[in-house]
């Protein structure tokens, strides 16, 4: 019997990373699709010979599925995954699991209760280069993990669309949520989700809020109207004395054009760095042998990251087994992301207390 799954949100995103994968696997029927955008559904429902519903709460109570993506706006995402789940179906939720911390904790309370698949959408988990830094740690050979640091920045690449920036949609919340949250889970993925003590950091709006810079990011918007970051940086304690240090921006003067992702854990038996964008896409491993300084690169397979992580949430369903990408993670991701936030607002370091429920 295939897995009946629906799609909640089909603009870019929910088409290209969720849908089109889905169409690769023959375990799975799509079965339809759901977006308030009337003509946008109907579109999308045509191209993939599936149903259109405008309100994905009909979908959920007409359809029977088994599965769903939501791929809407962040700000919508918590509400919807805890519809999602009350339904008793199983979700796989784009990336930010939510907002802030507290929906994110009560997405992952909603799954506990009914005992669905969660499962959250950072398709950047899937790179080789993340696999082999991860085997790298995982065998030891960096030895103790004491720095990590994590750069994630656009020369100008302010997404302007509704999605992202108007405050309802986006969660309130500006790039340190929207991209912040790939350079937290790569780095935290290779530090095997070690847990936050405190936090000092500062978000900036330096951009957005200048109708003279509209032209040169992405989209069109009213710059009197803007007051989220678009820059930020974080110093995050971590339990086993590592420090984490990251630094994201939708825009700065910086040389470089395209969107630039950088990663680097020093241990004291080697080191790893990493390039790319959203995801890691090259890595290298630096350390010694007895008389020798050694420089090592792993020969990466291309993979399709998006087909990867929709086939991963398909295997956990139709095994019955934990999906790769927990919602446990997200709190203490989201934790990380809400404690820069309050230590910029309150201009001091921040204790973290993680809820009971890790
Ligand atoms: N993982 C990634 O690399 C990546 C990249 C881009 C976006 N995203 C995430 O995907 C999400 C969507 O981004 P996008 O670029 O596709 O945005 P988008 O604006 O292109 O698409 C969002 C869609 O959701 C629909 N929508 C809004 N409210 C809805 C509701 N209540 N029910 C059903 N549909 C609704 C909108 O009409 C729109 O079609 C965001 O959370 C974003 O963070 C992830």
């Amino acid at each position: 019997m295939k897995i009946r799954y629906g799609v909640i949100g089909v603009g870019g995103h929910g088409r290209n990373r969720h849908l089109i994968p889905l169409t690769k696997l023959s375990e799975v029927e799509i079965v339809a699709v759901s977006d308030i955008n009337k003509q946008r559904c109907e579109e999308v429902a045509s191209q993939f010979k599936v149903k259109c519903y405008q309100d994905y709460m009909e979908m959920l109570d007409k359809e029977g599925l088994d599965a769903v993506s939501i791929v809407t706006p962040t700000g919508l995402h918590s509400k919807i995954a805890i519809d999602v789940l009350n339904k008793g179906v199983n979700v796989l939720v784009d990336k930010p699991l939510g907002a802030n911390l507290e929906e994110v904790i009560n997405v992952v309370k909603a799954a506990k209760r009914r005992g669905s698949k969660l499962m959250i959408g950072y398709w950047s988990r899937f790179s080789p280069a993340l696999q082999f830094g991860k085997e790298i740690m995982e065998n030891g050979l960096l030895g103790e993990p004491y720095i990590a640091y994590g750069y994630l920045v656009r020369r100008r690449g302010i997404p302007g669309i509704p999605t992202f920036i108007d405050k309802s949609l986006s969660g309130g919340r500006g790039a340190l949520l929207d991209i912040g949250c790939y350079v937290l889970d790569n780095l935290l993925t290779l530090l095997r989700f070690r847990k936050p003590l405190s936090i000092m950091g500062k978000v900036y709006t330096k951009f957005g809020n200048r109708e003279d810079e509209v032209k040169f990011n992405w989209g069109n918007w009213n710059a009197k109207e803007f007051s989220l970051d678009d820059y930020a940086v974080g110093y995050v304690r971590l339990e086993d004395e590592i420090s984490l240090i990251l630094e994201v921006g939708w825009a700065a003067n910086v040389s470089h054009n395209e969107e630039k992702g950088y990663i680097r854990v020093l241990g004291d038996r080697g080191g790893l760095e990493g390039v790319g964008n959203e995801a890691i896409l090259d890595i290298s491993f630096h350390g010694r042998t007895k008389n020798f300084l050694i420089d090592t690169k792993p020969v990466l397979k291309k993979v399709d990251m998006a087909l990867e992580m929709i086939k991963a949430f398909v295997k956990s369903i139709i095994e019955d087994t934990n999906p790769p990408i927990s919602g446990e993670e997200s709190i203490i991701l989201h934790s990380i992301i809400d404690g820069i936030y309050k230590s910029s607002e309150e201009n001091k370091e921040v204790k973290i207390t993680l809820p009971d429920l890790l």
